[in-house]
């Protein structure tokens, strides 16, 4: 790990630009890499913003956000990725995009450069199937945002090496995060797995008629979500009594949904434009200012999560 000094980033945008700014935060020497100038200038419009509420916040002083900017470059040329330690790739979600991209760079990158994918969910045995050497190739996946969530799942292909997991452990705790690894290469990771199977519940929930959407997300929120910061679904069982939990998913399995598609509800939603904060409506009406209002009320509530995080 204290080999590593620099590290690229391919692909500047939601996800790169936070990735960039909290690794450089840290002292590492950041490439961003992304295919025109245009994209460049917003990954730092990106960093300078949030640069600016986390300094409005008291999670970074000013002199701390020099330092960091210092620590990152920007180019439309990949051929800088010849120096880098490790290459962390958030370019579009496109499969053939993503494999013809990798293939790239093994051209250029070091042979003992890492190389990982923020992939939301394609397989990562499926992303690097066109490189020669896929030991040193993982899936490294962020949540948005980057900067703030402090997950991070690592995700072993067929063939990543433990030295290839070894070695990105050791980089997100140096940064302060938290990680995870995914042992097989399954869709949705973990994270992403527990959070639809609870979407899942809760359009079931809506649909059935059992309770309001407001009452389903005031009930997330004060019940189990109330816990999941401080326990995880087995330490509450625990807790709980195993032999208590085993008799509830007796009877509570079975009418627990199982949808195999996304439902009719999610689909009459798509079908109105009601896409949630974009278009101004989704479950909740979000026209007039009510959408951005929304928005800051959800990065407070981070911020002071991220503040107790810091002080503990
Ligand atoms: N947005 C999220 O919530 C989220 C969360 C976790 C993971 N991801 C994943 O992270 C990756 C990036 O997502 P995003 O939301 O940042 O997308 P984005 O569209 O905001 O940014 C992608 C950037 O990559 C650039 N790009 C596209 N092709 C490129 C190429 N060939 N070379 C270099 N740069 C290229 C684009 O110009 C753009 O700036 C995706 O794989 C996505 O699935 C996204």
């Amino acid at each position: 790990m204290n080999n590593i000094k620099i590290i690229g980033v391919a692909g500047g945008g939601t996800m790169g630009s936070g990735i960039a700014q909290i690794l450089a935060q840290h002292g590492f020497k950041i490439i961003v890499t992304d295919i025109a100038e245009k994209y460049l200038e917003n990954t730092k419009r990106i960093i300078l913003l949030n640069q600016k509420t986390l300094i409005s916040e008291g999670l970074l002083t000013e002199k701390q956000a020099h330092e960091e900017l210092k620590n990152i470059s920007f180019t439309t040329d990949k051929s800088v990725f010849r120096d880098a330690d490790i290459i962390i790739e958030a370019i579009i979600e496109k499969l053939d995009i993503k494999q013809d991209y990798w293939k790239e760079v093994e051209e250029i990158a070091r042979e003992d450069c890492i190389f990982a994918t923020n992939t939301s969910g394609l397989s990562i045995n499926d992303v690097c199937s066109k490189l020669t050497n896929k030991k040193r190739f993982i899936g490294m996946h962020w949540w948005n945002p980057p900067h703030i969530i402090p997950l991070i799942e690592l995700i072993k292909s067929t063939e990543t090496t433990e030295e290839t997991v070894q070695l990105l452990t050791e980089l997100v705790e140096k940064i302060g995060k938290k990680s995870v690894v995914v042992l097989k290469d399954v869709n949705g990771f973990i994270g992403n797995r527990i959070q639809f199977a609870v979407y899942r519940e809760a359009l079931k929930i809506v649909e059935e008629g059992i309770a309001t959407v407001e009452d389903v997300d005031k009930a997330m929120k004060f019940g189990p979500g109330f816990r999941y910061p401080v326990l995880g679904p087995f330490e509450t069982s625990d807790l709980g009594g195993l032999d208590t939990f085993y008799y509830i998913s007796a009877y509570l399995f079975d009418e627990l949904s199982d949808a195999k598609q996304p439902t009719k509800l999610q689909q009459e939603l798509i079908d109105n434009n009601n896409l949630g904060v974009k278009t101004g409506k989704g479950w909740y009406d979000y026209s007039d200012g009510k959408g951005e209002a929304a928005m800051e009320r959800r990065d407070k509530n981070f911020y002071k999560m991220l503040k107790h995080i810091h002080n503990n």
